[in-house]
């Protein structure tokens, strides 16, 4: 089996041959910073979710061309970049200051020839723009997790079809499985206002369906084969699909699938003559649609607690028997089920690069590069493939089918989850650069958490701050 899988590999990196040319140049600022922080990300662990560390640098770096801009000062827009974008990853980084970031910059200000006085202002205007940025970040409500807990193990006595079970001490990732999406979800937005009244306002059209129902049974028997490990109909290909939204990366600096994802499509997706100030405005206003999206996404997640598809399958419902030997591809994280993150992020990032080229619709290739790594990874050790797209939005139609084939998503919450991410950076794009609002509320953390899981499927019962 094994030898099979690397005959039919080398097979199909034969065949695609056919690449795109990077676009931007290798040695632009902003690509560096990007690339960097990429590397840092794959071999750093343990640090905050980075879309937060990707939001903000290249906020910083927009931010620093706009000050810039407007003080007329005399030194060199790259070199004002290099700093701000220096201050944001030492502040998540730290350990990695010395050895990494402060040998970075000073190569980056070597090659810039800048005399002292460009220095000086160039350091005042990028430090000061990152700290602003930085200082102005709440971050989420640390007593939260107890709240959720509490709400959870009150729910578990009684299982409800269509909602999650909470599966105690889950082998992998143990007690505080839940967990990951809950602080994201209470994480602030850079655009969106109020992501709960975000959901209701502008995708309170989009929610799972009721279980049993018609339209359950649709999405039920959908997925029922594609996404189980045992299907006789997989295909090499599905496996392979599955494996590039399942498996982590070895080997890369694009070891993400969302984030590094995007950023190696920037780079390669913009032309070669891109001015400085639109490839930093683009690597902004990526960063902040897939950061917002995200955090749209963890209320989704929490505020439905639709049940993931090994536990409907397992379990049945009124209308179906349970299955309890359904296994799906890859591991699920046990989270809310609806909507797909990976499908909502891919559809926010899509919609800001195909709204720099209008309708046209413009090919790209995103760098291959490393094997594939992880427990749950049967294809561990394959090597990851360039892949062309026809349009941003073709990778969102690939990521839909990936998710899928791991097992880990519903039809339905592939496609919603697209939509809404659309919705979300068409928003972004809408009011992006608006002046925000200061707010009536004090800081989030003199503010409680609401935690209360929906009582049947369908049902929104979002986690939030109250006051
Ligand atoms: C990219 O950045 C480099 C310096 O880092 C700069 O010289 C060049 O003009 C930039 N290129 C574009 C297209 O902005
Ligand atoms: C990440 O690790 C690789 C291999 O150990 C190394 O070549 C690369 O420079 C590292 N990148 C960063 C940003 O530390
Ligand atoms: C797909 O992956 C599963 C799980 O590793 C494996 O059993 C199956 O043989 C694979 N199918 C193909 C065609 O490679
Ligand atoms: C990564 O590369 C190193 C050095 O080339 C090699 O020893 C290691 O086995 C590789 N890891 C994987 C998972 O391929
Ligand atoms: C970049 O080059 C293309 C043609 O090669 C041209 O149409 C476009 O206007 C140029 N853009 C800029 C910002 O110079």
């Amino acid at each position: 089996m094994e030898r099979l899988v690397v005959v039919l590999m080398a097979a199909a990196v034969l065949l695609s041959s056919t690449v795109v040319k990077a676009a931007l140049p290798p040695d632009n600022v902003s690509v560096q910073w990007n690339l960097l922080l990429n590397g840092l990300i794959c071999n750093v662990t343990g640090y905050h979710d980075p879309i937060i560390i990707q939001t903000g640098m290249n906020l910083a770096q927009w931010h620093g061309l706009l000050a810039l801009k407007q003080t007329g000062g005399c030194t060199k827009p790259e070199a004002v970049i290099a700093y701000a974008s220096r201050e944001i990853l030492a502040n998540y980084f730290p350990q990695q200051q010395d050895r990494v970031l402060d040998p970075f910059l000073a190569a980056k200000l070597v090659a810039l020839k800048l005399s002292k006085s460009e220095k000086k202002l160039a350091k005042r205007l990028g430090e000061a723009v990152a700290r602003r940025l930085l200082s102005k970040r709440e971050i989420a409500y640390e007593f939260a997790l107890d709240e959720l807990r509490d709400a959870i193990n009150a729910r578990q006595a009684n299982p409800t079809p269509g909602l999650i079970r909470f599966l105690p001490n889950d082998p992998v990732f143990g007690p505080d499985a839940f967990f990951v999406t809950h602080n994201i979800a209470l994480q602030q937005p850079y655009v969106i206002p109020d992501p709960v009244k975000y959901v209701e306002e502008h995708l309170g059209d989009l929610k799972p369906m009721k279980v049993p129902s018609d339209e359950w049974d649709v999405q039920y028997d959908f997925l029922k084969d594609i996404g189980r490990i045992d299907w006789p109909g997989r295909t090499y290909d599905m496996n392979y699909t599955a494996s590039l939204y399942l498996c982590g990366r070895a080997n890369t600096t694009y070891c993400l699938i969302i984030g590094s994802f995007w950023t190696v499509a920037t780079i390669n997706i913009l032309p070669a003559n891109t001015t400085l100030y639109d490839i930093v405005e683009t690597f902004a206003k990526v960063s902040v649609a897939l950061h917002d999206a995200l955090i749209v996404v963890a209320q989704q997640k929490d505020g439905y607690w639709f049940w993931r598809p090994q536990m409907a399958y397992e379990a049945g419902d009124a209308r179906h028997q349970p299955w309890p030997t359904w296994t799906p591809y890859g591991r699920v994280i046990f989270t809310g089920e609806y909507p797909s993150g990976t499908t909502m992020s891919y559809g926010a990032a899509a919609t800001v690069l195909q709204s720099y080229f209008g309708k046209k619709k413009v090919p790209f290739t995103v760098d291959g590069g490393g094997v594939f790594e992880g427990t749950s990874c049967y294809l561990a050790g394959t090597k990851v493939k360039s892949r062309r797209f026809e349009s941003p939005w073709a990778a969102v139609e690939e990521a839909k089918l990936g998710r899928m084939y791991v097992g880990s998503h519903y039809k339905f919450s592939v496609d919603d989850g697209a939509e809404a991410g659309r919705r979300v950076a068409e928003y972004v794009l809408k009011h992006w650069g608006d002046r925000p609002a200061s707010g009536v509320l004090p800081d989030s953390e003199y503010l409680n958490v609401y935690a209360e899981l929906p009582k049947k499927s369908g049902d929104w019962n979002p986690l939030q701050y109250r006051y």
